[in-house]
């Protein structure tokens, strides 16, 4: 089965979560997309839910698959979110944010205590890195938290997007760091976040309630 079929069933098991009534945080990405496709035929079903979503790409496929949408203007806690990953391991640590939208979706996923995470199997790593650590900077002098960022043991390459430096959502820059293997994420979080300039890691330290994840051979999701 390919990495799309794989993506599509995790991403239609998770939705099978959602119930009526709830405030349903929408992550990001191509996992998602499958999500909020599934999650939009409920709704034209008759489900009762309203959605926050975590970058303006997930909140223009909810408006397409026709979700009701809300804010934090109106909520501060949702029922359940769910999100895919770039890497998760064995501990529920996870990398994020090669989309660019992991400011939101830490935001997002720090209003639950279900935060519900959909990954194939290729994300599920004994030691998170090889995925290149994206940290989102404030373009101000963004060159100084990189130096810094290099001085944690790492290459930080600066996102380029099709029209140039990638901008996030937030109007931020993405440093694509290599550290090649993370062993104590946790640490590393705080030593990043610590740095002046640095707005957000894709490091999501002990904030995840569930994984799903899909295997192709043989053929099962598995739920942790
Ligand atoms: C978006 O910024 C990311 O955190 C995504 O959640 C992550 O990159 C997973 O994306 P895919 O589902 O496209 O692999």
């Amino acid at each position: 089965m390919n990495q799309d079929k794989l993506k599509e069933q995790v991403a239609h098991e998770a939705v099978n979560d959602i119930q009526d009534n709830m405030i349903v945080g929408l992550g990001t990405g191509s996992t998602m997309y499958y999500a909020i496709q599934r999650l939009g035929e409920r709704v034209k079903d008759g489900l009762n839910i309203k959605g926050i979503p975590t970058s303006e790409q997930t909140a223009k496929w909810a408006q397409q698959y026709g979700i009701p949408l809300t804010d934090f203007s109106e909520v501060s806690h949702l029922d359940i979110v769910i999100d895919g990953a770039d890497e998760i391991d064995g501990n529920f640590q996870l990398i994020k944010g090669g989309g660019g939208a992991l400011l939101r979706e830490k935001i997002v996923a720090n209003a639950t205590d279900q935060f519900i995470v959909i990954v194939d199997e290729s994300k599920y790593v004994k030691t998170l890195g090889k995925f290149k650590l994206p940290v989102e900077v404030i373009p101000f002098g963004w060159e100084v938290a990189a130096r810094e960022i290099e001085a944690l043991g790492c290459e930080a390459t600066l996102r380029v997007g099709k029209d140039g430096t990638f901008l996030s959502d937030n109007g931020h820059y993405i440093l694509d760091c290599d550290f090649k293997e993370i062993h104590n994420p946790e640490k590393l979080n705080q030593d990043l976040i610590s740095i002046i300039g640095v707005v957000e890691t894709g490091l999501f330290i002990n904030m995840v309630q569930k994984v799903l994840i899909s295997y192709s051979n043989p053929e099962k999701i598995i739920a942790l």
